[in-house]
């Protein structure tokens, strides 16, 4: 095994990562650049200077001002769109909010990830809904198969879909267009979690149609992290309320802002993070030149990796191409993590990609019917395909490979 680590691109110099890891999980939290870091310091200074003046006199409408623009990017009025802290918090925000009667049914798919689960089954509890999971084959032959999958499972009681945009396990582009279309049709709400997909590939809220939408900023847009996206389609906005109630916002607005206005102030917070996304997201924008550019870079890199990675390992690809963007797995091998698969379990691979290889990248059981281990690679401006390659050979060293 060589002995020094591969170099990181010259993007490198944009991030404050540590030099000696070879950070391949972009995908769990991003990793936001050194400038957008030293906006945020300076937006905390600011709060400290005069803390009132701050929260109370010019808060509110840089709050609005990052909001309208993060809603230009994702395709969305800034109106129907209000930020929240993370993507967990706003499926909690929606699942809190929408009534059940009991014995609904509310769909999901063995792809969701873990705390979305965990929130719908305890909102199931509470609610009396039943929680009802569509199996999605992984190995994946066609985006077709995620329809069927999802169909077959649907009834008379459905009355929620909960759908990832882009899966957290497997790092699958799922045709949200297609099934946003097809169940709201049917007259079923739509909630996507699309925690990856801000920055991952272009987004277009109002066109989806979907009744709700969460995303991540911290992610791909590469904001400081507790900053997050809740659309809501102006027809549903009076259902759902914030999860925390607070001040009622009593100045007098145009009607259409009255929904976003109310999760305004939740109450005393560093809301830095909120301010630095419009920055972030022309920051990521001008770093290869535009948007586009980054994010076919990074797939390029991607698909080729995963290739790499899936010849050395003799493993085959699991997924097409059209379901891939910066985020793929790769069979590793059979199960060989006998404990569950949660946030704090760190499998025994993972472990020895980092302790021996100072790699980090994630290393997963999936699923459950026929449990295998993955690894999950990530690719962002930063990383370089020779980064994969150092991965497939410590995966060898190992002893990882079918
Ligand atoms: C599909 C999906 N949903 C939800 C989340 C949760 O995101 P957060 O921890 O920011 O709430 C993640 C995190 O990776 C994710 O991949």
């Amino acid at each position: 095994m060589q002995t020094s680590l591969p170099a990181y691109s010259s993007y490198m110099k944009h991030w404050g990562l540590d030099p000696a890891m070879v950070f391949l999980n972009h995908g769990s939290f991003g990793a936001t650049p050194i400038k957008i870091l030293e906006l945020q310091h300076q937006v905390r200074q600011r709060m400290e200077s005069e803390p009132v003046r701050f929260m109370v006199r010019e808060f509110e409408p840089l709050w609005w001002e990052a909001k309208n623009k993060l809603g230009d990017f994702v395709g969305a009025k800034g109106e129907n769109l209000v930020f929240v802290k993370n993507a967990t918090m706003g499926v909690n925000n929606i699942l809190h909010a929408l009534a059940f009667e009991e014995g609904d049914e509310v769909l999901t798919t063995n792809h969701v990830y873990g705390a979305c689960l965990n929130t719908l089954h305890q909102y199931a509890k509470l609610k009396k809904f039943k929680v009802v999971i569509a199996d999605v084959p992984f190995p994946i032959k066609s985006k077709a198969d995620v329809m069927e999958a999802l169909i077959s499972k649907v009834s008379t009681r459905t009355k929620l879909l909960l759908i990832d945009h882009i899966t957290s396990a497997t790092g699958l582009i799922f045709p949200v267009e297609e099934i946003v279309k097809e169940f709201e049709g049917k007259g079923i709400e739509v909630l996507v979690d699309g925690a990856h997909a801000p920055g991952f590939l272009p987004l277009s809220l109002e066109q989806l149609g979907a009744s709700y939408y969460v995303g991540n900023c911290h992610k791909w847009i590469c904001a400081p992290k507790g900053a997050a996206l809740l659309y809501v389609r102006p027809d549903k906005q009076s259902k759902i309320s914030p999860l925390q109630f607070s001040h009622v916002y009593d100045k007098p607005i145009p009607k259409e802002a009255e929904w976003s206005a109310q999760f305004f102030w939740l109450g005393t917070d560093d809301y830095s993070a909120y301010l630095c996304v419009p920055a972030a997201i022309d920051y990521m924008k001008n770093l290869m030149g535009d948007w586009d550019i980054l994010q076919q870079h990074n797939r390029d890199v991607c698909l080729k990796a995963r290739k790499y990675l899936a010849s050395s390992l003799e493993s085959s690809l699991p997924a097409p191409e059209e379901m891939i963007g910066a985020l793929s797995n790769i069979l590793i091998g059979p199960a060989t993590n006998t404990n569950s698969a949660h946030f704090n379990n760190i499998h025994p691979i993972q472990q020895k990609l980092f302790e021996n290889y100072k790699i980090e990248v994630p290393v997963f059981q999936f699923n459950q019917a026929n449990p295998r281990d993955w690894v999950r690679i990530a690719v962002q401006a930063y990383n370089t395909y020779e980064q994969y390659v150092y991965l497939g050979n410590a995966l060898k060293e190992i002893g990882a490979g079918l």
